[in-house]
């Protein structure tokens, strides 16, 4: 938009008492909160607060509203389940919401240019991957993207490659395009997991055509290196296998480790045989927005998938991904090491308290993947889970012993995780823990857990 055109339009929003939409409506993002008093205003000494417990009790939200719900408010102390934080969000995003909230209307919307070029500008910032803006189709989640992806690559009935434990989100997405899983567990060893390549390869069927990746690995928390991607690309180009890439996690990654984009990798060919997924749900904790983005280097991909995608936009979402984006690296840094301290609590914590459980500290996300196999035997969860498995009608979902772990710490420590056995083939044993949220509410979740397993 040339310069004339900008102040013009400034003129006409000012007469129309709308001056301070005018930043967000042209997408410079940053002038809106200087166009008047910030609905919320950003810390006075610059630091964000992570630690004050922010309550989100009666907002419908999942993580603890619908575990009340499942369970009764007696019974829930601390939700660490879904993947999402209890954080206050960042003031820009909220502050970018509330201008955009004066133009009270909520009409049809376009892709705004400044959106697409704010993720691109994010993507070779933090992580050093060239994104053409013109090769970004925005979305309303990762999944309605990788619906579409395996709609355009996988016939149905066909299998899709998953490395497991993997994300319990990808069963669904492949029921939605109408294909199944092919499994691949994954090499466990002294709790770090790795690809077990052997394996992958023989799940290889003649019409297997996508494979799913999620790095940084939701639920092990894996950070998978240079090496690993560049053999899954090269052993997916060889098969005829397109690499979908999740890369939701990304910018959760802990000091020291280090996330690479499988679109930056150093063989051109394996990464035009890639889509890209992303979106700031995680990262900003935004999920309920429902705003996310692929990419890819290959036009043909992208071409055919977009065949399949509706690409429903969300005015807000888009609002609140762009003012993320362009302003709001200094809460995520802040963030970070924040999580990292989460992470190496509950390592120590459960090293030194509980000697029934044990956790290897992820390399990236807010998650982590903890080892209960002894809880199982202790608490008898296999055969109570087979028992009520027998009693119930043979149309439901098998009961497993991690559901019925899962409704022990509920029981007992008043603290809700998530089953493993959700996350495909090798998730037995194993909870996941959502870290996303204020150090003294995990601490009061150690506590408990500690407390109720002294007793077993
Ligand atoms: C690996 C992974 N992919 C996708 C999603 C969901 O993404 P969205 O809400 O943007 O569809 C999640 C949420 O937990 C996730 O962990």
């Amino acid at each position: 938009m040339s310069q004339k055109t900008q102040l013009n339009r400034r003129a006409f929003l000012r007469t129309a008492g709308m001056t301070a939409l005018a930043g967000a409506a042209m997408g410079t993002g940053t002038s809106m909160a200087t166009a008047t008093t910030p609905f919320v205003p950003e810390p006075a000494d610059g630091m964000y607060d992570f630690d004050t417990p922010y309550s989100r009790v009666g907002t419908d939200c999942i993580k603890w509203d619908a575990q009340i719900t499942k369970y009764g408010k007696e019974n829930i102390e601390v939700g660490m389940g879904i993947a999402d934080m209890d954080f206050q969000a960042a003031p820009c995003i909220t502050n970018a919401l509330a201008e955009r909230c004066k133009h009270q209307n909520w009409g049809y919307t376009s892709r705004p240019a400044s959106l697409l070029e704010a993720i691109a500008k994010w993507n070779k910032t933090r992580h050093g991957v060239e994104v053409d803006t013109d090769s970004i189709v925005l979305a309303s989640g990762v999944h309605p993207g990788l619906i579409a992806a395996l709609k355009t690559f996988s016939p149905p009935g066909s299998r899709v490659l998953l490395m497991t434990p993997g994300y319990n989100g990808f069963y669904g997405d492949l029921r939605g395009s109408q294909t199944l899983p092919a499994d691949s567990p994954m090499n466990l060893v002294n709790g770090r997991y790795s690809i077990n390549f052997a394996d992958l390869e023989r799940r290889i069927a003649a019409d297997t055509h996508s494979l799913i990746l999620c790095n940084p690995q939701n639920p092990t928390g894996n950070c998978w290196s240079q090496e690993d991607l560049l053999r899954i690309g090269r052993l997916c180009l060889e098969r005829r296998i397109v690499v979908l890439a999740d890369e939701i996690h990304c910018d959760f990654v802990m000091k020291g480790q280090k996330y690479i984009p499988f679109a930056s990798l150093p063989d051109k060919d394996v990464v035009n045989n890639s889509m890209t997924f992303k979106a700031i749900s995680k990262t900003f904790s935004l999920a309920a927005m429902k705003s996310a983005y692929f990419f890819s280097t290959n036009p043909e991909y992208l071409e055919r998938v977009q065949v399949n995608h509706r690409a429903d936009l969300n005015l807000l979402g888009l609002v609140a991904t762009e003012a993320a984006y362009n302003e709001g690296a200094p809460w995520l840094d802040q963030l970070l090491p924040y999580i990292d301290g989460n992470h190496e609590l509950v390592e120590s914590y459960m090293k030194a308290n509980m000697p029934l459980v044990s956790y290897t500290r992820a390399q990236g996300t807010y998650l982590a993947w903890i080892d209960v196999s002894q809880v199982v035997d202790r608490i008898g969860a296999k055969a109570t889970a087979a028992e009520e498995t027998s009693r119930q009608d043979a149309s439901m979902r098998e009961v497993t012993a991690e559901m019925v772990v899962e409704r022990w710490f509920v029981e007992n420590a008043k603290v809700q995780l998530n089953s493993g056995t959700s996350y495909g083939t090798g998730g037995a044993g194993h909870m996941r823990m959502n870290l996303g949220t204020s150090r003294q509410l995990i601490q009061l979740a150690l506590d408990n857990m500690a407390t109720a397993l002294q007793k077993l």
